[in-house]
């Protein structure tokens, strides 16, 4: 290899980390439009982890000394500490952050500085950040996710044995016991959760050592960077590994139907928790007011579950479609990338962090529920299976009971107020026995099958939950 030098300085070019070619400035409109520092300096840290294990790897393969290496390492930190303090200085005049911390540490360094980003280009190097950063992404999103699990599951617990209305359509259903209502929002948070880990797998792939799309002429260790960064693979195709951004998009989706689930459980304890429902009290300090209504205390705090679950669905569509007509290996619409999926991440975590202790604090009105509760027939289905389970046929049994439905309607009055000649005029086979069929809570004690809102179905499901997630941090 030629001595090290240092370029003689072209003023003002000599700034840019790519100015060797150009003899003019580049306008400052150029500046201002094509900079990513504003918004991707959050990379930081995932910029400087990614560049030290570059380094180490240039020292075991003898492109650096490790001395040099040494140098950098320790400069690269001290670069971290100067972002982390707020003494680091961004202008939009260095583009990104990847060259913010590469001009740092020349400043430091001089020309073992420049050294740093022999065998790399920027097209490997953000690939590599920002998997890096979706990996920190995704395993706290987990961890919220879950933790929002065990608020719930916590509610469950609480809740043992109350029995609620069970809506379809919106309309009275079928009773349930709340335990087995709150742990639906479990199974759907898992199945999210799940689909971070897949996600994760696809993610923990290291790009860095494909070079700009072609690879490198230099003998570099891609096994020796994968090692240091914790990737499962080393990508296996440059030019499709500098470019690749699936993993963006299915972080995004992922973070979309999580916040799709967050948003139907918010409208659920919205409509739960109003005056026509009552079914549930919201902790007053997780409610808000009215500027000019002074009796209101509004679920905004849900409103905004809700709400915010629209952006990450853009945020998806964003990403779909800044991919779409994009031809292989880098192109600077890539750029464009980070800020749907920072918001993204940003949006669930917030959201599953102000989920999990508004759970904690909402309790069931077991009053208002339980002086409800027989209205609306909702054991009507347990007494057509009791008639089903006395042999007759299921059309018979559904027309029989819509009989015995009509004729309470027509009186105001519940089914087990019917007298026993008044049922047997619509069932002759009809015998007091089959009141046992009849009342919400005896409706859901007769359940038997498996995954059903049973009492010891759902006692198993609460006890599943709880030995998998543990107790609440
Ligand atoms: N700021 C750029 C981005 O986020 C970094 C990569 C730039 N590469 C390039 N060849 N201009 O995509």
């Amino acid at each position: 290899m030629p001595p090290a030098s240092t370029p003689p300085d072209h003023p003002p070019r000599a700034a840019k980390a790519w100015g060797g070619v150009f003899r003019e400035p580049t306008d400052q409109r150029v500046e201002r439009f094509t900079e990513s520092v504003s918004f991707d300096r959050r990379l930081a840290d995932d910029d400087i982890d990614g560049s030290i294990a570059h380094t180490r790897m240039l020292a075991a393969t003898g492109l650096v000394s490790v001395s040099e290496a040494d140098a950098i390492t320790q400069a690269l930190e001290e670069i971290r500490a100067d972002i982390r303090a707020g003494r680091f200085e961004f202008t939009v005049s260095r583009e990104d952050i990847h060259l913010h911390i590469e001009a740092a540490l020349t400043a430091r360094l001089g020309d073992t500085g420049r050294k740093l980003h022999t065998a790399r280009s920027r097209n490997d190097q953000v690939a590599t950040d920002l998997r890096l950063h979706c990996r920190r992404a995704i395993d706290r999103l987990d961890a919220g996710l879950a933790e929002v699990q065990r608020a719930f599951v916590g509610f469950a617990e609480r809740e043992d044995g109350v029995v609620i209305p069970g809506y379809t359509h919106l309309r009275r259903a079928q009773p349930v016991l709340a335990a087995h209502q709150l742990l639906c929002w479990c199974e759907r948070l898992q199945r999210d959760r799940d689909r971070l880990a897949d996600c994760r797998r696809r993610t923990n792939v290291l790009p860095l050592g494909s070079g700009a799309l072609a690879g490198t002429s230099l003998p570099i260790d891609r096994e020796h960077v994968r090692v240091s960064l914790g990737f499962d693979a080393v990508a296996a195709n440059s030019i499709d590994a500098a470019s690749d951004r699936d993993f963006a998009c299915e972080l995004a989706f992922v973070v979309a139907l999580a916040g799709v689930h967050l948003s139907q459980w918010a409208e659920e304890w919205i409509l739960w928790s109003t005056e026509e429902f009552g079914f549930l009290r919201l902790p007053e300090t997780f409610c808000t007011g009215s500027s000019i209504m002074p009796q209101k205390i509004n679920p905004d705090v849900l409103e905004l579950v809700r709400g915010k679950s629209a952006r990450t669905i853009g945020n998806l569509q964003a990403l779909l479609v800044l991919l779409k007509g994009l031809p292989t290996a880098y192109n600077r619409d890539l750029q464009e990338d980070k800020q749907p999926l920072f918001d993204s991440i940003d949006t669930l975590e917030a959201v599953v962090g102000i989920a999990a202790p508004l759970i904690a604090g909402t309790r069931f009105d077991r009053e208002r529920v339980r002086s409800g509760l027989e209205r609306g027939h909702l054991d009507a289905t347990s007494l057509m299976e009791a008639l089903i389970a006395d042999g007759v046929p299921q059309r018979t049994a559904h027309e029989t009971v819509g009989h015995l439905v009509r004729e309470a309607l027509s009186h105001g009055i519940a089914l087990g107020e019917l007298s026993d000649v008044q049922c047997t005029r619509h069932h002759p086979g009809w015998h007091p026995g089959l009141r046992s069929a009849l009342g919400a809570a005896r409706a859901v004690e007769r359940m038997r099958s498996a995954g059903s809102t049973a009492p010891a179905s759902v006692a198993e499901q609460v006890a599943a939950w709880r030995d998998r997630l543990g107790p609440s941090s």
